[in-house]
């Protein structure tokens, strides 16, 4: 049996052929494609090449092409079917089963398409036409929205006396009719009533553009009427799992990284006429995860824009407790709160795009920023206040699924938490300090029985080969150049033998003026003279000892930068942190 194309093509609009290669080959981005080394062949330069936008992949060694079903079969050696499940499975969808039922929904699929493309293509073609839609319009170009917008969003009016029930009943059963949830049966009136009547429609896509719902503004000042109604949920559509807009959206993942997720249709609309299209809405429901991982499979970064009034606010607070589940590592989500009273479309239309990406740029809040000062306002000064707000953002930092994301928003809380009481804040200050200390203060505070840290321990050893064979260093200062030390007096050590080894031929350790004290302290701690002693003389042995210290210093070095960077990236949660993270550690490994 055949799989539907409907849902071949799900497959395929979710999932980039970027990411299903990229779990194979290590692919590096240059211009609208990525190229890579050939899973087909052993090769040295890359000829692989991932086109997203074209939807393929093309190895130049071996002229393998195809999409991505093609790859999976191939690399994994699956049947075709084998690798639909494998895929749908990664999208994140359900695997497809070849039943009586699924032969029914696949044939009422194709009759509520059918329906709704019939329905949203009359009521465009009326709002551009007729002259009925006079009246709406008129309401369009009072909110600025050009013939452009509306071909665009294929936004159309459903006149106040309807007809078009009449013309499908010929097609389409009247039960079929009624699970679209276009019509209803008003049993007052016994008649067939269209839910839209009076409406200016917006219709709702599915990921591949088909119309599967419709959300509907009136335009009376009846308050009475709800300004919007949504289509309700049918067998194809489920409010959780769509968002307007996505289907247009999605196309520009190739291009930017980032999507502005908004709370109502105009805003869309609005934002697009000013020339930012990468933007959905969630549709008059709060947001789901699923709403967020649909939306991390295009997008790095989720910035959601709701209104500046309180309403707004309180839903941005709900949507990031419910998205912070969604965080990865890769991904970001951040918070951007408009000034009072505006909402996206207002503020595009008066301050045009540029103000709107500088605004962004900005004031967008990271997720975890936003959530520590919303509860931080809530929270006073005594104890009982302070454990019920520690507590709730240690159970929110618990919701997160991604083990590593939840360690350090985790950590980031309880550090912002401990930053609080002055206790901690001292004991920074002392660390600080310690890092200041000169040369001559050092000196003086030489204390023997102080404990010696590994690091330090490996300097000294370092020095000590150097202050040793100072005769083998005047001639290859360029070994002991670059080397990275922590302590600071052991640094000033050796910057003192660079400096003296450039000026001077034949230096001798007491030219170095370098107090004694600390020389004797290095010639006691340096584990390698033990080593050493039984190798006088032999360069090559000094110089094999050198590099293995030099090394294992690169990795003390690699493992501070490392810890720095988890620190920042606990942070900000950047991409690019997160990124140099990961290089670092696969440096460490090869070291
Ligand atoms: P808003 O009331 O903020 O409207 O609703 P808006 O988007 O600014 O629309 P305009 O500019 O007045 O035309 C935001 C979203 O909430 C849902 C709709 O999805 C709407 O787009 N909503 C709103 C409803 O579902 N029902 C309503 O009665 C109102
Ligand atoms: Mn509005």
């Amino acid at each position: 049996m055949k799989y539907p194309k409907e849902y071949l093509d799900e497959i395929k609009t979710r999932l980039k052929v970027s990411t299903v290669v990229s779990r194979n080959v290590n692919l590096k981005k240059r211009g609208k494609e990525f190229v890579g080394l050939s899973p087909f062949k052993t090769e040295k330069t890359p000829s692989f090449t991932v086109n997203d936008e074209k939807e393929f992949y093309h190895c130049f060694a071996t002229s393998e092409h195809g999409n991505i079903f093609d790859f999976v079969m191939k690399t994994q050696n699956l049947k075709f079917g084998e690798a639909v499940k494998f895929l749908a499975n990664l999208a994140g969808m359900r695997p497809y089963t070849f039943s009586k039922q699924d032969e029914e929904r696949e044939k009422r699929w194709k009759e509520y398409i059918s329906i709704y493309n019939q329905y949203v293509q009359f009521y465009h073609e009326e709002i551009l036409k007729n002259e009925d839609a006079g009246i709406a319009r008129e309401y369009l170009k009072r909110r600025n929205l050009s013939k452009e917008e509306v071909k665009k969003f294929k936004i159309g009016y459903v006149k106040r006396k309807p007809s078009f029930y009449e013309k499908l009943k010929n097609q389409f059963s009247e039960k079929v009719l009624i699970e679209s949830g276009l019509f209803y049966f008003d049993e007052k009136n016994k008649i067939f009533v269209e839910r839209f009547r009076d409406r200016i429609i917006f219709p709702i896509n599915n990921i591949s553009g088909q119309p599967i719902a419709l959300g509907g503004r009136t335009f009376q000042e009846k308050n009475y009427l709800a300004k919007y109604i949504n289509s309700p949920e049918t067998l194809f559509f489920k409010k959780g799992s769509n968002l307007y807009n996505l289907d247009l959206a999605r196309k520009l993942s190739n291009k930017i990284d980032h999507v502005y997720l908004v709370e109502g249709y105009m805003d869309v609309v609005g934002l697009s006429k000013n020339g930012i299209e990468n933007v959905v809405a969630n549709l008059g429901t709060s947001l789901t995860e699923r709403q967020i991982s649909i939306l991390n499979q295009f997008f790095d970064d989720i910035i959601i824009c709701f209104d500046g009034d309180e309403s707004g606010y309180k839903a941005a607070l709900r949507a990031a407790e419910s998205s912070i589940k969604e965080l990865k590592p890769e991904k970001k989500i951040s918070f951007l709160f408009l000034p009072d009273k505006e909402d996206p479309d207002s503020f595009a239309n008066k301050n045009g795009k540029d103000t709107f990406i500088k605004f962004t740029k900005e004031n967008k809040v990271p997720i975890h920023k936003f959530i520590f000062k919303h509860y931080i306002k809530e929270t006073n000064d005594d104890p009982s206040s302070m454990a019920v707000f520690e507590k709730t953002l240690r159970s929110i930092a618990n919701t997160i699924k991604d083990n590593f994301i939840k360690k350090y928003v985790l950590e980031f809380f309880l550090e912002q938490i401990s930053s609080l009481t002055p206790h901690s804040s001292f004991r920074k200050k002392n660390i600080y300090y310690k890092k200041e200390k000169s040369l001559k203060t050092t000196q003086k505070y030489f204390n023997e029985s102080k404990s010696l840290s590994p690091v330090e321990l490996k300097e000294f050893s370092l020095l000590y080969i150097v202050l040793n064979n100072l005769n083998i260093f005047n001639l290859n200062i360029h070994l002991i150049e670059n080397i990275k030390f922590f302590t600071n007096e052991n640094k000033l050590v050796l910057e003192r033998v660079l400096q003296e080894l450039k000026n001077k031929n034949n230096l001798k350790i007491d030219d170095l003026l370098i107090d004694k004290q600390l020389i004797d302290k290095i010639f006691k701690f340096a584990s390698i003279k033990h080593i050493l002693n039984n190798n006088k003389n032999d360069e090559q042995q000094v110089l094999e000892l050198l590099e293995e210290i030099k090394r294992d210093l690169k990795n003390y070095e690699l493992e501070y930068r490392i810890e720095e960077l988890e620190s920042k990236f606990s942070k900000d949660l950047s991409e690019s942190t997160f990124n140099e993270i990961r290089e670092l550690k696969k440096l460490q490994n090869i070291n």
